[in-house]
């Protein structure tokens, strides 16, 4: 799910006895053209690339750094990571895919956003619509990714209208070679608040198991146990949870083995894993925010917090993290003031519209380029989807890059 489920996030599900997590949905254009880096520091394995700050043609300056795309954990979740694509085509869905096959466990097809800037693109839910491309996608990557690397293809869906329609849908799907299938209950136009609908599930179940593939509940699940107990009863292989593991990962551990912990013992070792592997600051804030109630007093003190050494302090970890908190602070830049820091806000506020106009100069410079390259036929023809620069993506929701969050299962 947005945000709340980068690589932190998902360490602490497994930690909580998750046994598969999925990775934010990444747009295949943002993956294709990253590189692939072990970092030495932390042990994650990190995809990076310069942002283009909206430029077609950028050429990164000497002092830009380059932004962590992707970043996951070979040894503590490698083979228990699913890697999710949002993709309306089957070429760049394996291009996509290809590059980090052989650090996941699965790829997954969110077939399921409801999202605009994820239908817009004929991506998400808009994909249900087209099952023809839906198929292709997935036949695509069961052939060129799936097979050779020796990794389950999945695709995540959402129950359509009616019964018969998601019958039909799910007995094309099944026949692409995928392994396994996550049916969100509820339709593309219900809204989280609406109550999952759980009519169609048996069904759905049902029709998986027919031709060997895997079949996932998601929708209003809030633990393991209601999990195993819900796919016992609708015949589905286990439960993905989302909004409750935002809040508590320890929704994950059943009651036998301790059930769930204090939000306190929650978030002291979510902050443990953020530092372990460098999280970027604004996403550990994030996932605080959603961790520590609002009536917490801590909670206040949170939102001033502008560093780990801080955050750590705050909630009496410092003897054990202060000195973690301190490097990682470095490395992230977080121990020094910010360019803008002593400008008054009229000031930030000019310096802000300076910066933005000079953005849509460029803009405009490149689309007259563009423009006028494409008059002379010297444009390339092909995948006209509009790519965002990658600090727009990160604010776009389930389509995003960095700030998204994945959705956990059991
Ligand atoms: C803010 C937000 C972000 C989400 N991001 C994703 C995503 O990246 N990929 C995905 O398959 N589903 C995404 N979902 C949908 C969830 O995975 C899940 O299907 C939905 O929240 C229902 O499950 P729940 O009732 O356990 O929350 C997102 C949902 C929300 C509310």
């Amino acid at each position: 799910m947005v945000r709340s489920g980068e690589c932190p996030s998902r360490l602490l599900a497994l930690h909580y006895g998750a046994d598969l997590v999925w990775g934010p949905e990444t747009v295949d254009r943002a993956l294709i053209g990253t590189t692939r880096r072990v970092n030495p520091i932390t042990g994650t394995v990190d995809f990076t690339r310069f942002s283009s700050n909206g430029q077609k043609n950028h050429v990164p300056t000497a002092e830009q750094t380059e932004s962590v795309i992707y970043r996951l954990h070979p040894q503590l979740e490698g083979r228990r990571l699913i890697h999710q694509i949002g993709t309306a085509s089957p070429d760049l869905a394996v291009q996509a895919a290809s590059l980090i096959a052989a650090d996941v466990a699965g790829i997954d097809v969110n077939a399921g956003c409801p999202k605009p800037f994820s239908t817009l693109g004929g991506m998400g839910a808009a994909l249900l619509k087209t099952p023809d491309i839906l198929c292709n996608i997935l036949t695509a990557l069961v052939e060129k990714v799936g097979r050779p690397h020796e990794i389950g293809i999945s695709v995540k869906i959402r129950i359509l209208d009616t019964p018969e329609q998601t019958r039909a849908l799910v007995e094309r799907l099944v026949k692409t070679g995928i392994t396994g299938l996550t049916v969100h209950c509820r339709t593309t136009p219900m809204r989280p608040r609406e109550r999952a609908i759980r009519d169609q599930l048996s069904m759905v179940a049902e029709i998986c198991h027919e031709a060997g593939v895997a079949c996932l509940m998601n929708g209003d699940v809030t633990s393991r146990d209601e999990a195993l107990s819900l796919a016992a009863q609708y015949g589905a292989d286990g439960g993905m949870i989302a909004t409750a593991a935002e809040t508590n990962s320890s929704c994950f551990r059943a009651v036998a083995d301790g059930g769930k912990d204090t939000w306190q013992t929650v978030v002291a070792q979510y902050v443990r894993l953020a530092l372990d592997v460098d999280n970027r600051w604004g996403n550990t804030k994030y996932l605080l925010g959603q961790i520590i109630p609002g009536k917490s007093p801590l909670y206040n003190g949170m939102k001033q917090a502008k560093s780990y050494r801080q955050i750590v302090a705050l909630l009496e970890l410092h003897e054990e993290l202060g000195k973690k908190a301190a490097e990682v602070d470095e490395r992230l830049g977080l121990d020094q003031p910010k360019a803008d820091a002593g400008l008054s806000k009229a000031e930030r506020k000019a310096k802000n519209k300076a910066e933005f106009d000079a953005a849509q100069k460029r803009r405009k410079e490149d689309k007259g380029a563009k423009r006028s390259a494409s008059e002379a036929g010297l444009e390339n023809v092909g995948d006209d989807r509009p790519a965002p620069a990658l600090d727009q993506q990160r604010q776009m929701g389930p389509g995003s890059v960095t700030e998204q969050a994945s959705v956990l299962a059991v």
